[in-house]
């Protein structure tokens, strides 16, 4: 019935489709190669931190510190501009854990507060170019290991008993800033006792073949979080994890031209864009993705404390099973949290996504004038499944006449 289609809707719904060619890192990215080594490590049974550290700062442009053998332990790491640190498959580099290493300088690292931001990251990449983390070893946060003269874990901290608050004080495993051209290649992350990686303000990033490992009791371990970056790729990677599998966000700069190709999830909170998304997240593909055991399948949530532009974004080729909320859109995330800011979401296209299990999809906008507005085509779900759909336009096709018992799996093999 023509005099139902809303014409600007019909014609946003398509830039994504007809200019597919934006919708994605802007970069021809190819696979990554591992850098030559300007010096190779053993692991000694002492402190490790000064010897990589020193190793690191004096490797030179364009050369990676590999660690080749045994279990290294280190504290805190700054990994300099042009260089890399490659851990060998025979390796396993460790994070020592204990909170006085991380802590910024309040001395509230290793408890919860309100503000959170009381440890540095394991690894840091800052104002760096063309720098990154190689090989088929593992970097491993320690996160379940009882914290340096405490007697608990990173993930059971206790509150802080001067500051009360719910905010973790625990180092990110990897935190990559202001910083372009940074690649990391089949190496596997476990146990981080926060989020994994998280970039700020980073354009052109390569995550080619990684795993994560984490067990899905661990709380924050968000997988990838590109936050204000552009040119990021997220390729043939395993995740499984306690938080968000990958979350694309936007607190200080927008996030746009991000591909997330050919990935499989495990357990986690999904593939998620927001809830900060202030500055916008836009021209986003995420193609090629199986998700098994995730709580959440495909997910953009905001409100109107955190809220903005999410636009742009399309979902191709992907299989979901034993997932409860396979989609949620929405825009009024975490009911209590308003403000004054406007979350927006739309051109958002769902193309061949089949989900074998039933579940609860939620298409949740934020009032009449503004809806979400989305659009499907060939989208099978599981009968029995739960539909709610409210200041929502959905347009296209699909049914509930999924078939199969099984996704295969599109990650690192
Ligand atoms: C990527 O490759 C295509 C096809 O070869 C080419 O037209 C385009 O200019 C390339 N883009 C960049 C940024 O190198
Ligand atoms: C993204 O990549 C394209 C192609 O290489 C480049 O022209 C553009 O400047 C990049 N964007 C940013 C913000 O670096
Ligand atoms: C840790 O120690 C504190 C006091 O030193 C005690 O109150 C608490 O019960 C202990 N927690 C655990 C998990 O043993
Ligand atoms: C990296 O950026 C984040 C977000 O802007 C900020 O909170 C953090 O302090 C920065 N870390 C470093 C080492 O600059
Ligand atoms: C993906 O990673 C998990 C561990 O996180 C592992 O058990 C599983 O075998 C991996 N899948 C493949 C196909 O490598």
């Amino acid at each position: 019935m023509q005099s139902q289609i809303h014409l600007p809707y019909v014609a946003s719904v398509l830039l994504c489709i007809l200019h597919v060619g934006h919708c994605r890192d802007l970069r021809n990215v190819t696979e990554p190669k591992t850098p030559e080594s300007c010096i190779r490590l053993t692991a000694t049974t002492e402190d490790e931190t000064k010897t990589i550290q020193k190793a690191l700062d004096s490797c030179g442009n364009s050369k990676a510190v590999e660690l080749l053998s045994g279990t290294f332990y280190s504290g805190p790491l700054t990994i300099p501009s042009g260089v890399s640190l490659s851990v060998g498959s025979g390796a396993t580099l460790k994070a020592f854990p204990d909170p006085a290493l991380y802590d910024t300088g309040a001395h509230t690292c290793g408890t919860q507060d309100t503000y959170g931001v009381g440890c540095k990251a394991f690894i840091t990449i800052h104002g760096a170019s063309g720098s990154g983390i190689y090989g088929k070893g593992i970097i491993d946060g320690q996160g379940g290991e009882t914290m340096t003269g405490r007697n608990v874990s990173w993930w059971k901290m206790p509150v802080n008993s001067i500051n009360k608050g719910n905010a973790r004080n625990a180092p990110r495993l990897i935190q990559i800033n202001d910083s372009v051209d940074i690649t990391l290649y089949q190496i596997t992350l476990k146990n981080s006792p926060m989020y994994h990686i998280a970039t700020s303000k980073t354009n052109g990033f390569t995550v080619w073949g990684i795993t994560i490992n984490t067990p899905s009791s661990a709380p924050n371990t968000d997988g990838v979080d590109p936050m204000g970056s552009q040119n990021v790729t997220i390729i043939h990677c395993n995740i499984s994890t306690g938080d968000d599998n990958v979350a694309i966000k936007a607190i200080t700069a927008p996030s746009r031209h991000i591909s997330v190709l050919n990935n499989h999830f495990g357990s986690g909170h999904g593939m998620s864009i927001g809830s900060e998304i202030t500055y916008g997240g836009s021209d986003i593909t995420v193609s090629g993705l199986t998700l098994h055991g995730t709580t959440n399948g495909l997910r953009i949530k905001s409100n109107t404390f955190r809220g903005g532009l999410v636009t742009g974004v399309s979902y191709t080729n992907i299989c979901i099973s034993n997932v409860v909320n396979p989609i949620v859109l929405d825009m009024r995330y975490g009911r209590n949290v308003v403000g004054n800011l406007t979350p927006e979401f739309r051109d958002i296209t769902f193309t061949n996504v089949n989900v074998l299990t039933d579940g609860t999809f939620t298409f949740d906008g934020l009032s009449d004038s503004k809806p979400i507005e989305a659009k499907m085509n060939d989208v099978h779900i599981k009968k029995g499944s739960k539909w709610i759909s409210e200041y929502a336009k959905i347009s296209g096709t699909w049914a509930d006449d999924a078939t199969g018992t099984a996704c295969g799996y599109a990650g690192n093999e």
